[in-house]
């Protein structure tokens, strides 16, 4: 594959292209060949004998140019007198096949030798004499049909034919005129063989969706399904426009080869490689196919015969068509064979499959036919390999993921070099509870991938894309990387979003970066916390200001997708509004729908009228959420209705709610005014409220004393508050007095009435007036008509620590030590193995791993020898303990490398910890699910014990381990509180 990026940026004239070489511009140049000009198209020529799936992408092609230019090429199967008298022509055709590429190549000598016999590979470029008589044509030449399709549908692209143009309504750029550079582009082959999609979960939304546009209300026959030939014509395009060669049909209650007996040869016209599931095997749709046809159990030891007729069928049905076989069984309703059957049993079965196999293709080498057994989530069965069932070499073996993105084992070195080779099943839409909304990180697509191509699980990539339509740039990002596994990398991924912005919205380069960023953020604050698994106390209300930075970075992210949105033409809209602002803002909504409701059940705790506020503002939002839902269903005159089916808020367990429900909201009597007067005092930090009594004052909850607020020089969050409220229907006036000129209250008076509740007043410290610990008293003094005057204090400590002169690093703040794992103070290599910074993975900023991850030939380090991470900090209390943050991943290096790192806080001796338990193939290791398991959280904290006295230290991270990824450190030195994301980063001095 050439790396080599030609950039023909002509100002006006994006040409759209994410990271592939480009071959097409919009302005003439000596040597370019023309396309369209001044209303006149170069004709097209194709050969007879060429795939019919290639007459068909030529359709596409001449109707792209027509799209762009407003001029048709004229389209014709070549004869040589036609092709004399023609101006400068498009030649296509695949090597092999077209006999007009045979006679090309015979007469002008041209060098085919970078596709020819290559899987999937293009050429094009500009030929002088390729035939007597012709003086040039532009050829786009294939290795094989997909090859050639591909060259077709790349240069459309490049036009400004967007892969999405009818999936995401990405309108298509007008350009008169179009030229191709005379050295053409040269892609594949493509890094991964078989790269495709599983469509799953599909009920409601694209199942429901599919029901209204493609069929009249009924579905097949059989099952009702609506996947028929009309559906998966649009579906087919769209995976050959990106460059996808494999699809697992839609299957909950479908049968892709009897719900449109157009389906199967459909998909072989096109030129889609089809497959079925993990749990269906030999092209069958199971359960739906053996519950229509089969008879007896579904049960291999007491009714292979049956089963094994089955299973001919899907064969033979499936056998002039171009297909990859899943081998293997499970038992029905996609659950483990019965606790019976064993590892003879499973051999046993492949073995017979392999019989149907040859016996099908009639005595054909059963090596040559493509096969794969996927070792699934569905635990059992990776199992039963890990107790030794082989399945023939020549079989790709498809390791997979635990449906949230962690692959669950790579292939260990001896696994590597199999015939058959190593595949990987990844989720990136569906599983279960998250099917909603787009949720997943390419950062983290991309280092779970990575690791897929350095241990050779490149033979088949199939992703798991729910619905397929919100997951559209994921779903683009995965093919595009098993495309081209050099292409992308973690320095790089911005890079894939701007350029797809630029692509699909005609953005300017600086708006292209702002989508990326939005893309970037509304990922992360997804994948930090599934929407699914939000509730009203997810983000801390009281502590670092969790929830209250959350709703603020969700509203700015939500305004910057509306500025864009604004700009957009009303074409362009729709597009945008499906791909980027539709899931901003239904996520914004959400999540500040679920703050807004811990915040409303605590200040009904807390006898404040401002509940009420908060208890409409759920409402709204609860009632918003529709409506976004529905916008999305009517737009463009309801094209993409029922898509947004999918429910998604208040979950009861683990399966998708019947219905949405609004979260529990409460008030607080209006009319009454609260037993301890007017006002109502709270500070940051405590779910107390004062005066009166409350279980979160003290220990007893009443007859507390005053709340007290502290403050460190060196708190990263550098002044405090304290709400002043309203407790019920009277208006007051107060004013806020301090003991001590060095504190500053702001405001230092206010009004409060049930219109205006709330008012938040800031403490901050005039520090050059402070030395050491020093107290102060804020006075809160309330005046309300005809009542008496009501004062409640609350102690402010201030405390001005200052580390050793000279010291540089991270300083104590706020009761401890927050540190971003890339800002380390060095970081030093070993045999070539560095820490690396992933930019943009993971919950806060980033995340450092070992890389590259083969480095040291893949073996690992003992503690304290391999590449280090140093975090100096100062601290001003002794330490108590500590936190590495550290990804979910799991012990996919086989349970003897689980994942590990080593810590080391100044000369101790460096300790090593495997912060995922060892479990068996059949099982998550504890801790993992649940949630408030790893997954949930999206993080692993794994608790390191030591202490510190006072002063500088040193905390060291060794490399024991690749593919562990550290994302924060937070050292505590006493007062470390609950939080979701941990306390914010530390000063730096
Ligand atoms: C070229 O020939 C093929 C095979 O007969 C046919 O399917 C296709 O429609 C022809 N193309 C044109 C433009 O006539
Ligand atoms: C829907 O009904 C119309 C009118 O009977 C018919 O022409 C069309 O083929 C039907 N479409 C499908 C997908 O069944």
């Amino acid at each position: 594959m050439l790396a080599v990026v030609l950039v023909v940026l002509v100002a006006g004239h994006v040409v759209r292209a994410i990271g592939q070489q480009r071959c097409v511009s919009f302005v003439s140049s000596p040597s370019a060949f023309t396309v369209v000009s001044k209303g006149v198209a170069a004709p097209v020529f194709t050969s007879t004998d060429d795939w019919p799936g290639v007459h068909r992408a030529v359709g596409d092609f001449v109707s792209d140019i027509k799209k762009v230019t407003g001029t048709t090429p004229k389209l014709s199967n070549a004869t040589i007198s036609s092709l004399k008298t023609s101006t400068a022509p498009i030649i296509i055709g695949t090597l092999g096949k077209s006999s007009l590429v045979s006679q090309i190549v015979n007469n002008s000598k041209i060098d085919v030798s970078a596709i020819s016999g290559r899987w999937e590979t293009f050429q094009s470029f500009l030929v002088t004499n390729p035939l007597p008589g012709v003086p040039s044509a532009y050829l786009i030449i294939g290795s094989d049909k997909r090859g050639t399709i591909y060259g077709l549908y790349d240069h459309s692209e490049q036009f400004g034919v967007s892969p999405w143009y009818w999936w995401a309504d990405v309108p298509i750029t007008k350009n008169a005129n179009m030229f191709v550079t005379s050295s053409g582009c040269l892609q594949g082959p493509p890094s991964v063989q078989y790269r495709g999609i599983f469509l799953n979960d599909e009920q409601p939304s694209l199942q429901n969706w599919a029901m209204e546009k493609f069929t009249n209300g009924t579905g097949s026959t059989l099952l009702g399904s609506p996947f028929n030939h009309l559906f998966y014509s649009k579906l087919f395009e769209l995976l050959l426009r990106l460059k996808a060669n494999y699809l697992w049909p839609a299957m909950w209650g479908s049968a892709f080869g009897i719900d449109d007996s157009l389906n199967q040869p459909l998909a072989d016209f096109y030129g889609v490689v089809m497959g079925t599931s993990h749990q269906e095997p030999m092209m069958r749709s199971t359960p739906n196919e053996w519950n229509l046809f089969g008879s007896g159990d579904w049960n291999y030891s007491t009714n292979a015969q049956n089963i094994y007729k089955f299973w001919v069928n899907g064969t033979e049905r499936s056998r002039p068509f171009e297909s990859l076989y899943t081998l293997g069984m499970r038992g029905s309703g996609d659950l483990p064979l019965s606790e019976t059957t064993n590892v003879n049993l499973l051999e046993q079965i492949v073995a017979d499959q392999r019989t149907i196999l040859m016996n099908a293709y009639n005595g054909t080498d059963v090596t040559t036919i493509p096969q794969l057994w996927a070792l699934c989530k569905y635990k059992e069965v990776q199992g039963y390999y890990e107790d030794g069932m082989r399945v023939p070499d020549d079989v790709a073996l498809i390791w997979t993921d635990d449906n949230w993105g962690n692959i669950r084992r790579f292939p260990l070195a001896d696994e590597r070099n199999r015939t058959g080779g190593a595949g990987v099943y990844y989720h990136v839409g569906s599983p279960r509870d998250y099917k909603w909304i787009t949720s997943s990180q390419i950062s983290k697509t991309y280092e779970q991938m990575s690791i897929a191509v350095e241990r050779n699980a490149t033979r088949v990539w199939i992703l798991n894309v729910g619905d397929l339509k919100p997951y559209e740039l994921g779903t683009e990002f995965f093919l595009a990387y098993g495309w081209n596994t050099t292409r992308w990398n973690h320095n790089n991924l911005d890079t894939f979003v701007s350029q797809w912005a630029t692509r699909e919205f005609d953005l300017s380069d600086g708006d292209s970066n702002t989508v990326a960023q939005i893309i970037s953020n509304l990922t992360r604050w997804n994948a930090r916390r599934k929407p699914e698994l939000l509730n009203g106390t997810t983000y801390s209300l009281i502590d670092y200001r969790e929830a209250d930075t959350v709703l603020n970075d969700w509203k700015t992210l939500s305004d910057s997708s509306t500025a864009i949105y604004n700009k957009l033409s009303s074409e362009m809209k729709p597009s945008f509004f499906e791909m980027v602002h539709h899931p901003v803002q239904a996520s914004q909504n959400l999540a500040s729908m679920w703050i807004s409701q811990g915040m409303n059940n605590m200040r009904a705790s807390q006898a404040r009228l401002s509940a009420n506020t908060l208890a409409d503002q759920v409402e709204t939002m609860f009632a918003t959420d529709y409506d976004l839902e529905n916008q999305y269903h009517t737009l463009l005159d309801g094209k993409w209705d029922h898509m947004m089916d999918q429910t998604h808020v208040m979950y009861y367990y683990w399966q998708q709610p019947m219905t949405n429900t609004m979260p529990p909201i409460s008030r607080v009597q209006a009319k009454k005014q609260a037993l301890s007067g007017p006002m109502r005092v709270v500070p940051e930090g405590t779910l107390g409220a004062w005066p009166g009594d409350n279980p979160n004052q003290c220990s007893q909850g009443y007859s507390c004393p005053p709340p007290t607020l502290n403050l460190d020089y060196f708190a990263p969050i550098p002044n405090r508050y304290v709400d002043v409220g309203a407790g019920g229907p009277n208006a007051f006036t107060f004013t806020v007095t301090s003991s001590a000129s060095w504190l500053k209250l702001t405001p230092a008076s206010g009004s409060i009435s049930p219109t205006a509740p709330e008012q938040r007043v800031f403490a901050s410290v005039d520090w050059s007036q402070v030395n050491g610990a020093q107290s102060a008293v804020i006075s809160f003094k309330a005046t309300a008509k005809g009542q008496p005057s009501q004062t409640t204090t609350v102690n402010f400590n201030a405390n001005k620590t200052v580390p050793a002169t000279g010291f540089t690093g991270f300083v104590e703040g706020d009761g401890g030590i927050a540190i971003e794992a890339a800002h380390a103070s060095r970081n030093t290599s070993v045999s070539g193995v560095t820490w690396t910074e992933l930019p943009g993975y993971g919950r806060t900023l980033s995340g450092v791993t070992p890389w590259p991850r083969m480095g040291n030939n893949g073996a690992n380090f003992t503690a304290g020898s391999g590449p280090s991470l140093e975090y100096d900090f100062y601290n001003f209390h002794p330490v108590q303990g500590m936190t590495v943050m550290v990804s979910p991943s799991l012990n996919a290096n086989g349970n003897d490398r689980p994942l590990g790192f080593a810590v080391q806080l100044d000369t101790q001796t460096p300790r090593s910890f495997y912060f995922i338990p060892p479990a068996a193939a059949s099982a998550t290791p504890a801790g993992w699910d649940g949630v408030d398991g790893f997954v949930a959280n999206s993080i692993v904290s794994v608790a390191v014990s030591g202490t510190a006295a006072p002063g500088a230290h040193t905390l060291k991270i060794w490399m024991v381990e690749p593919a562990v990824v550290v994302q924060k450190i937070v050292i505590n030195t006493g007062n470390v509180r609950h939080s979701y994301l941990g306390p914010p980063e530390s000063m730096r001095v």
